[in-house]
């Protein structure tokens, strides 16, 4: 093949990817299960609308045996087809240390970029109190995300996993949609 006919599939593909891609996230859904009630607790977790332009994911956990000094979290992004599928990203990483040293994973400074100035979870290790994301904009989400990440339209969930010393103790669930 020429180097003219890459270019120009190249170019295609470019144009094609741009058209599909989408710019606008709605949350549809926030669901927060603690899996081991003796450890944890989900005192609320919802999303609100308040008009048309102002909608918030509010979200409060207490912690029973604080303080935390070994804290893992997995995050994966799904997508729906027939059910959802993993889609992009399964990470799993030592929260005590990315948050101590936030250049050491990217991927996971930009998911806590997108609810750190909403919440009190700002610090590193131990974990002495309740956790809570407190009015998280959606529009703030929307801009975060949108600027960065040119995924397709679609509906999706973002799935974390709260590991607290290896043991698996909460799950949070955003379901929201691209178009
Ligand atoms: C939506 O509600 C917020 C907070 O109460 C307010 O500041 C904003 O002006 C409202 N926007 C519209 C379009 O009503
Ligand atoms: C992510 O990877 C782990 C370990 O391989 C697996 O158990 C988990 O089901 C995966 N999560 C998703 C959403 O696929
Ligand atoms: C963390 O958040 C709390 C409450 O929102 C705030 O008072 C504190 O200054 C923040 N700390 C850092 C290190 O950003």
């Amino acid at each position: 093949m020429s180097s003219t006919y890459i270019l120009l599939v190249e170019l295609m593909l470019f144009l094609y990817l741009v058209r599909e891609t989408a710019s606008k996230v709605e949350f549809t859904n926030v669901k927060c299960t603690s899996l081991d009630k003796e450890f944890d607790d989900f005192e609320y977790c919802y999303l609100k609308s308040v008009n048309r332009s102002y909608k918030y994911l509010s979200l409060k956990v207490n912690l029973y045996k604080v303080p935390i000094t070994k804290v893992k979290v997995n995050f994966a992004l799904l997508k729906r087809f027939s059910g959802y599928k993993p889609f992009l990203y399964n990470i799993t990483v030592d929260a005590c240390k990315v948050l101590k040293n936030p250049k050491s994973n990217p991927v996971f400074v930009f998911f806590h970029g997108l609810f750190s100035d909403h919440s009190n979870m700002n610090q590193s290790c131990p974990f002495d109190h309740d956790l809570l994301v407190d009015k998280l904009p959606v529009s703030f989400v929307n801009r975060h995300f949108t600027q960065v990440l040119p995924f397709p339209e679609g509906e999706y969930l973002f799935q974390s996993n709260w590991f607290a010393y290896n043991v698996n103790r909460a799950q949070v669930n955003v379901y929201f949609t691209l178009s």
